[in-house]
């Protein structure tokens, strides 16, 4: 098991990739504290995975929240190993519909809300001489994207943090990376579902060209953030692995495969 003895925390993970990162991890034999605001879901998916999980209410913008989670978590538990940075919030706007409060709330939850996570569990990570922190990011981080600028910036800024806290923190023997993935639950576009739904073809187009023409499924997000928490990394840090189908690699000409 890949993950065996580790404890874990993983933020926003009541629903979705997170849920679904919290059940892989439990399978690879990690203990884990599920942090989120949402907090009936959350203690369902906690409720399923039995003994080896535990929910906990965690808003990742307060640091106070954190501090109360990261306490209880190491009166438990003693350490903590892992640290999961998935909790977002998606505001889809062009730049005039997107307000300054929007994009505030963007960087507020998606890219500080994991600086607050990262500062802190160092202290005790430092302690305990190490860990591995894995943020989600997004193909929104690694490239630009028409209608989400304030979500896009917030992802590329996770990037930079995880750059630049690898950095400094190798030497204690934390690593910290990210993955990138195209795709995720589609429930954190319910509230623009029906202006998606009537440009399908359009979104249908946006994967056609990927090396494996298709979104991610949550498993294999999780599953790359699994590999990035578990010891099987041990000299990756910094890295922003895309979870993309190609989608970076370039583009699918597909009479070019005739020539
Ligand atoms: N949905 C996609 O298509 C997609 C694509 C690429 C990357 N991602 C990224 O994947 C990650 C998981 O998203 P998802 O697709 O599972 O969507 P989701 O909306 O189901 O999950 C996000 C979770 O974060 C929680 N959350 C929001 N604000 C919070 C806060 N302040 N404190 C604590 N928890 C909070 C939500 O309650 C929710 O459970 C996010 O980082 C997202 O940006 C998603």
């Amino acid at each position: 098991m890949l993950l065996d003895g580790k404890r874990a925390i993983i933020t926003g993970g009541a629903r979705g990739t997170g849920a679904t990162i919290a059940r892989r991890f439990v399978e690879e034999g990690a203990r884990v504290v599920i942090g989120d605001v949402r907090e009936d879901e959350g203690r369902a998916v906690a409720g399923e995975l039995g003994e080896a999980a535990r929910f906990a209410r965690l808003d990742v913008a307060n640091e106070e929240s954190w501090r109360q989670l990261v306490d209880g978590c190491l009166a438990a538990e003693g350490r903590i190993d892992v640290l999961v940075n998935n909790a977002a919030v998606l505001h889809m706007g062009n730049i005039e519909n997107t307000s300054l409060d929007d994009f505030r709330r963007q960087l507020e939850v998606n890219t500080l809300g994991a600086f607050a996570g990262i500062r802190a569990v160092v202290p005790s990570m430092k302690r305990k001489g190490g860990g591995a922190i894995v943020n989600v990011a997004s193909l929104d981080g690694l490239i630009g994207m028409n209608g989400v600028s304030a979500y896009a910036a917030s992802k590329w800024g996770l990037r930079g943090l995880t750059k630049a806290t690898a950095l400094e923190l190798g030497r204690d023997g934390i690593r910290v990376n990210a993955v990138c993935p195209a795709g995720g639950n589609g429930q954190m576009f319910a509230p623009w579902g029906d202006q998606l739904a009537a440009m399908e073809d359009q979104t249908r187009a946006y994967v056609a060209d990927r090396a494996i023409p298709r979104e991610a499924t949550l498993v294999e997000i999780a599953d790359a953030v699994v590999f990035l928490a578990s010891d099987r990394s041990s000299f990756c840090a910094g890295v922003d692995l895309p979870v993309d189908g190609g989608h970076t690699s370039g583009s699918f000409v597909a009479g070019f495969n005739r020539f």
